[in-house]
């Protein structure tokens, strides 16, 4: 067969089987079901540029420099010096209407490649991976191995990619196409703050609701690798995959590299883009359990009380937090033997005898009987030189010595690949899960890697596998415990983690402000359920900054609903205005959670904000965040989109008293009644709130009515 094409609901896949190796001639919007693919045959063919190889070589699925492709290889290594340049023939496909695998061979190099791309036929969304095997008899030295090669149309020339650090992730930043690669590495050794895995390329201007658009994005919780390069000939291509770490991956004869999986889809716009990526990792990645249980409303200890725990504060802050509607307490980090600070003890799994001398019971007990449930806190992965367990064991720590062991939050790293290491993991927090009920572990990873080394060779790649396997472990021993990745905020996020995890604590920042930009960039890839979003202090501990309760409440309202301040200080008004505030998220759960999440694009530029569209379009949340005075000139005229087009709606604020409470002006009539008007008029005409503080927020929600 010359061609083979995969089709979902809005794309198609066209490959050509005719060369040596697969070449991907079509990715877009979908074609026509009976169009003739021979077609391709004179459509693209190459004119031969001058100065260039007789026989020029174009972009396939799998670019080898042993063919004369000058732009980035697929794969890269040697064998003593040997074999480092490719040239694979197609051995063998596997083509089905919903997934194809390529089989590879190159003879000479003794190099066997396997391609393996799924397409989810109902969002669209692409899964690859690639298989390197070493079918010679002496090893193979891996430097890259891509784990796909996306080919993009010549019409792209503006890439988004991410930039961050800690309580500032998830910014996007917008740049042209290059001319020749451009490269982002990550050698942090989790998923990072700096270099989140992911980017969306299109059309120059491409925006949430317009312009055809290509997303990408690696599952993989370690070093990783963006290659995005457009070659002197035109070519585009963007290839992601594990950063390996030199001498990292050896493979001896017979043994293969499974690459992390990458995912792709193309659509018009990014909050289609983004869409698509919500309801694949609602069908594919996350655990169960997030789709079939209400997001719990969280009260987390950190910001109320840091290490200083005392158990009639914490009892105090339980029956607090009950009363507002919480309906899980997490004890956060400080409740293990000898933590009294962040300098010591971590390693050391036990509840500390002074602060807790009966153990966790009385508390777990008392969380109970409010009617919560009790997650606890941990951070599996680390060890204090200051502990006793560092003492028995230094030589747990990840090292490269003679090197020093540099600590980071005065902290080391433990070898989770020694099998003594993770039985010492899985049997601590196995007593502790066996001991009470606990149905949740924030799994806290405070520090990147250095010097990650076990015997003198690198550590990343098996330190990923082996949190998996440990987590993988754990959660078969304890099915229903929940898990929350966290590593000081948002610094491991990504779908191979989240294939084992529930919820995200996707920044340390709980400053409402700086929270816009970070909930925005995050729900590129990622849904509003697993996006832990706390209501902090009206001083937020990260920045200084002052916010009143309302801004606060509505920037959480839309994820993973959570409380993380010291309840003791509220006064009466805020309690009701709280209690109010959980019970209608609490109402409103399936909708925020199991939507369309839709970022809105306001004229004004200082202000924000998404909206959360029912599947049935029956109704709809959105939220109108005023993040600074608006702009001199900005219309403040704000559009609904998401809405069937004929359906009338009935439109009022949601949350009653802050629509007032926001203005600086008169209110809208229509704020008391709700206004009506059709989906298309919403999305297209747009309508006026009443004109808001700078820090303000609303909700309004949207009602078909019966017709
Ligand atoms: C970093 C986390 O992001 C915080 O929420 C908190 O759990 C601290 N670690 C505890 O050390």
């Amino acid at each position: 067969m010359a061609y083979h094409r995969l089709d979902g609901q809005r794309t198609s896949l066209v490959f050509d089987l005719r060369g040596a190796v697969p070449v991907c001639c079509y990715w877009g919007s979908r074609l026509a079901d009976d169009l003739p693919l021979s077609a391709f045959d004179q459509l693209h063919w190459q004119p031969k540029p001058p100065a260039v190889l007789d026989a020029p070589v174009g972009l396939t699925l799998l670019p080898e420099n042993g063919r004369g492709w000058w732009g980035q290889p697929a794969l890269r290594g040697s064998r003593a010096g040997r074999h480092w340049s490719n040239a694979f023939t197609l051995a063998e496909s596997d083509l089905g209407a919903a997934a194809v695998r390529f089989t590879l061979v190159d003879a000479a190099a003794q190099l066997t490649v396997q391609l393996r791309l799924d397409l989810d036929r109902v969002t669209d969304v692409l899964r690859q991976r690639c298989v390197l095997i070493n079918t010679g008899t002496r090893d193979y030295h891996l430097e890259w191995c891509a784990a796909a090669t996306f080919p993009l149309p010549p019409e792209v020339n503006e890439i988004l990619m991410f930039e961050g650090r800690w309580a500032k992730e998830f910014g996007v930043r917008r740049q042209p196409f290059p001319t020749g690669a451009l490269i982002q590495d990550n050698t942090r050794g989790r998923t990072s703050h700096a270099a989140f895995p992911g980017a969306v390329v299109g059309r120059q201007g491409f925006d949430e609701s317009g312009g055809t658009v290509y997303g990408f994005h690696l599952g993989w919780s370690g070093n990783h690798r963006t290659i995005v390069e457009r070659t002197s000939e035109g070519w585009r291509q963007i290839q992601l995959g594990e950063r390996l770490m030199p001498g990292e991956v050896i493979l001896g004869p017979g043994q293969r590299y499974l690459s992390p999986s990458a995912y792709a889809c193309c659509a018009e716009g990014m909050n289609e883009l983004s869409v698509a990526f919500h309801g694949y990792m609602r069908a594919h990645i996350l655990p169960t359990q997030v789709a079939r249980t209400p997001r719990p409303v969280q009260y987390n200890t950190w910001e109320a009380v840091y290490f200083d725990h005392d158990l009639t504060v914490l009892k105090a802050l339980a029956s607090r937090a009950a009363a507002l509607g919480v309906e899980r307490f997490v004890l956060d980090d400080g409740w293990f033997s000898g933590r009294t600070d962040d300098g010591r003890a971590l390693g050391d799994w036990t509840p500390d005898p002074m602060k807790y001398p009966q153990g966790l019971a009385p508390l777990i007990d008392h969380v109970n009987r409010c009617g919560m449930t009790f997650g606890l806190w941990a951070e599996p992965e680390m060890v204090s030189p200051d502990s006793d367990l560092y003492r028995r064991h230094p030589e747990w720590a990840l090292n490269l010595d003679p090197l020093p062991r540099a600590t980071g939050r005065h902290q080391l790293v433990l070898d989770l690949s020694l099998p003594a290491v993770s039985d010492y993991l899985f049997d601590r927090l196995h007593a502790l899960l066996v001991a009470h009920p606990i149905v949740y572990l924030k799994w806290d990873m405070n520090r990147d890697l250095t010097t990650a080394g076990h015997d003198g060779r690198p550590a990343h790649h098996d330190q990923v596998t082996s949190l998996y396997a440990l987590i993988d472990r754990l959660r078969q021993a304890h099915p229903d415990v929940e898990i929350e990745t966290c590593a000081s905020g948002g610094a491991r996020v990504d779908f191979e983690i989240l294939k084992r995890t529930h919820r995200v604590w996707i920044s340390d920042s709980n400053d409402a402000l700086e929270r816009q930009q970070i909930q925005r960039g995050f729900s590129l890839f990622f849904p509003p359920e697993i996006m832990g979003c706390h209501v902090g202090p009206t001083h937020s501990h990260t920045s200084g900054r002052t916010l009143g309760l309302d801004f606060r409440g509505i920037t959480a309202f839309g994820g993973h609903l959570g409380l993380e301040l010291d309840l003791r200080t509220l006064r009466r008004g805020e309690i009701d205005d709280l209690k109010a505030l959980i019970a209608i998220h609490k109402a409103h759960r399936d909708l925020l959670h199991g939507g369309r999440h839709l970022r809105l694009m306001p004229l004004d530029p200082q202000r924000s904000g998404w909206g959360a569209v029912a599947l049935d379009r029956r109704e709809a949340i959105y939220a109108l965040m005023q993040v600074e005075t608006p702009a001199p000139g900005a219309s403040l005229r704000v559009t609904l989109p998401g809405l069937a087009p004929q359906t009338p709606y009935r439109v009022k604020p949601l949350l009653p008293g802050v629509e007032t409470r926001t203005a600086r002006t008169p209110t809208p009539p229509w704020y008391a009644e709700g206004l009506l008007a059709t989906g298309e008029l919403l999305a297209k005409a747009g309508l006026h709130v009443a004109l808001p503080n700078p820090a303000s927020g609303m909700l309004l929600k949207a009602v078909a009515e019966e017709t």
